[in-house]
Parts: C-alpha cells; sequence; structure tokens
C-alpha cells in the first residue's frame, strides 16, 4: 500500500497466494485481541504480507512471545480496549511509533455465560462493552486519524452468530453485540465513506481458539452436532480467515465498503 518493506518470513497457512500481493506492504495495521487464537494468527499473515502490525490485548507476556516469533516485525501494546484510557493510550503509542494509521482490526471479543435467564445483566454489560463499545470508541479514535489519508480501512470481527442463532450454544449477549457490530459497520461505512474509510465486517463461523476451546482444540475434531450445521463439514482451519481479512484491509477491496463477508463453511445459510 505504501513505503515497501522486504517481509520475508514464510506464508502463514490459509493466506497462500495473497503474500506481497496483498498491497500491505509497510502498512501500519493495529490488531485487538492479537494474544491468542484469530487475533495471534492474523498477525503472522500481515507480517508474512509485509505490513507493520501493532498487537494489543490485556496479555503482554503473550504478546511479547508472538513478537518475538514474528522476528521482532510487530508492536506490541498492553491495552485493555474497554478502559478509555488504555484506547487513547494505545492509539498515541502507536502515532508516536509510526505517524499514522492505516488499518484497524477489532478483533477483541468475548462470549456471555448462557441462556438469558440464567445470565446477569452484568455479563450482557460487559460483553456489549468489549464487543461493541470498544470497537465503536476504537473506530471513532482512529477514524481521526485516517480521514482525508485515502486507502484507509477498517475491519470488524463479528460472528455468524450475528447472523443467525444456534440452538446449542445459547448467548444473547454474544448474539446481541455481535449482530450490533454488523450494524455498527454499515452505519460507519455509509458515515465515512466521504473521508474515504472503508468499515467493513467479517463474520467467522466455528475456529478453534481459547474462546470454542469447550468444543475441542481442533476444526476437524468439532462435534457433530456443530458440523452438520455447517454445509462444508468442518470448523475453520488455522489462516482461513486471515485472506478474508487481508483482502477488506487491502486496495484489492477498494470499492467495497459496509459489506459483510462469511467465512463460516457456508454455516449462516443452513
Ligand atoms: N473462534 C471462533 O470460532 C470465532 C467465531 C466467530 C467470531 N469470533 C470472534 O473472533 C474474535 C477473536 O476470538 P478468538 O476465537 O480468537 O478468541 P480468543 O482466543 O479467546 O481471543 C480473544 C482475544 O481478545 C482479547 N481480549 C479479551 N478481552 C480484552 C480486553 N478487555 N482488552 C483487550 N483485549 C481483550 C484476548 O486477549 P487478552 O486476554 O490477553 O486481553 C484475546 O487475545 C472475537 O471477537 C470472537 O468473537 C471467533
Amino acid at each position: 500500500m505504501r513505503d515497501s518493506h522486504a517481509g520475508g518470513l514464510p506464508m502463514a497457512g490459509g493466506a497462500g497466494g495473497l503474500g506481497p500481493n496483498a498491497g500491505l506492504d509497510g502498512s501500519v495495521i493495529l490488531v485487538t485481541g492479537a494474544s491468542s487464537g484469530l487475533g495471534q494468527q492474523l498477525a503472522r499473515s500481515l507480517v508474512a504480507c509485509g505490513a507493520r502490525p501493532v498487537l494489543a490485548a490485556r496479555r503482554l507476556e503473550r504478546l511479547e512471545a508472538l513478537r518475538a516469533e514474528l522476528d521482532g516485525r510487530a508492536e506490541v501494546v498492553e491495552c485493555d480496549v474497554t478502559d478509555e484510557s488504555h484506547r487513547g493510550r494505545l492509539l498515541e503509542t502507536l502515532l508516536a511509533r509510526h505517524g499514522r494509521i492505516d488499518g484497524l482490526v477489532n478483533n477483541a471479543g468475548m462470549g456471555g455465560d448462557g441462556p438469558a435467564l440464567r445470565s446477569s445483566l452484568d455479563t450482557f454489560a460487559r460483553v456489549i462493552d468489549l464487543n461493541l463499545v470498544a470497537p465503536y470508541a476504537l473506530s471513532c479514535l482512529a477514524a481521526e486519524h485516517m480521514r482525508g489519508g485515502g486507502g484507509r480501512s477498517i475491519v470488524n470481527v463479528s460472528s455468524v452468530m450475528g447472523l443467525r442463532s444456534i440452538g446449542e450454544i445459547a448467548d444473547a449477549a454474544y448474539v446481541a453485540s455481535k449482530a450490533g457490530l454488523i450494524g455498527l459497520t454499515r452505519e460507519l461505512a455509509s458515515q465515512w465513506g466521504r473521508y474515504e474509510i472503508r468499515v467493513n465486517a467479517v463474520a467467522p463461523g466455528f475456529f478453534a481458539s481459547e474462546m470454542t476451546a469447550g468444543l475441542g482444540d481442533h476444526a476437524d475434531a468439532f462435534p457433530q452436532w456443530l458440523t452438520d450445521q455447517i454445509p462444508l463439514g468442518r470448523g475453520g482451519r488455522p489462516g482461513e480467515l486471515d485472506a478474508a481479512i487481508l483482502y477488506l484491509l487491502g486496495p484489492s477491496s477498494s470499492f467495497v465498503t459496509g459489506s459483510v463477508l462469511s467465512v463460516d463453511g457456508g454455516m449462516a445459510v443452513r
């Protein structure tokens, strides 16, 4: 996208083919929730594309370990994205180091604690705070520095559960937050097109991570009641979400905004 950068790490699994051609060479991309799961995997693919990811989460030791794995080709910032002062410090740190922000991936998220009648209002509010309020606040902070720059992109990580309910996984807070994130994506895309800021969402299906640990530690080992609801008959494998996010961040999607890209093996349609 901007100044070139040698890159050189081997391609991360699943993002094959995009590589340096993703158009993200030298791009400064903030990724929240990068200390595990999908965010950690995305960090690997961004580095493989020559981007300069800035990785945020609360567990600094996990971020430091990832930075070491990536040969130092990422910055890390300890941050609780639900804390306003942390969010401000995160943007300040990023801008002090890089002078600009080209992309934001709102990936940090959590689930609730079960069926509505057995769940607390406090849990509902905490899930909304992390999954919806924080992406909104961070998007506004980032947009202040993105506008007018051209080619800037925000990607919100929603969920297939923002598009449909799953009887076996009752979670009103999570579903409301992820559906809300899709509405937010649409509205910010509408408001910020004039600033040349694109805003899109991905809606992943099921991938193995800390969040889905109860379903098994590998996508091919997910329970049958789940895979029966997925037309491709399996969960997502490491890296299979990355190509979609790289596409939405980069110039290949220059005329795409306000969209939701499902990466779920077809689960949303069944
Ligand atoms: N895995 C799936 O099947 C799936 C499907 C659909 C959507 N998603 C979405 O994908 C995103 C990533 O999920 P995942 O599966 O990779 O789950 P995960 O492994 O549990 O990762 C969640 C990440 O969010 C971070 N986080 C949590 N609270 C935070 C806070 N207050 N401030 C900053 N960071 C915080 C965690 O880091 P710290 O604990 O270090 O802060 C962690 O890095 C989530 O938005 C999730 O809803 C996942």
